[in-house]
């Protein structure tokens, strides 16, 4: 079953498989490990976190996607995830760390 909530972390990962990128540099892993530990707490179903390689999004890193909703976040820190998984829990979205275009 597909999640209904699949949260991408920048990983700052790129193709030849180093990390170098803003997120990275901001410990995006760190945040990482909060939210897969958050969502445990929670229990929340249908809520799947993975990481990835570079978004282009460096300078509003670290950045987190929620796809399939498409919402695109900037997650200075735990706090950012904590609101984020409030809203997804109230069915609503984190206005204050969405980024704009
Ligand atoms: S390193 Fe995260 S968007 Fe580029």
């Amino acid at each position: 079953m597909r999640p209904s909530h699949h949260l991408f972390v920048c990983g700052s990962f790129r193709a030849n498989g180093e990390r170098q990128g803003v997120c990275h540099k901001k410990d995006s892993m760190s945040l990482l490990s909060y939210l897969q530990n958050e969502i445990q707490d929670r229990m929340l179903d249908g809520v799947e976190v993975s990481v990835t390689g570079c978004m282009n999004l460096c300078t509003k890193g670290p950045v987190m996607i929620d796809y399939p909703k498409g919402h695109f976040y900037r997650v200075p820190n735990t706090g950012a995830l904590d609101a984020i998984l409030d809203a997804i829990e109230g069915g609503t979205v984190a206005q204050e760390f969405l980024l704009s275009e």
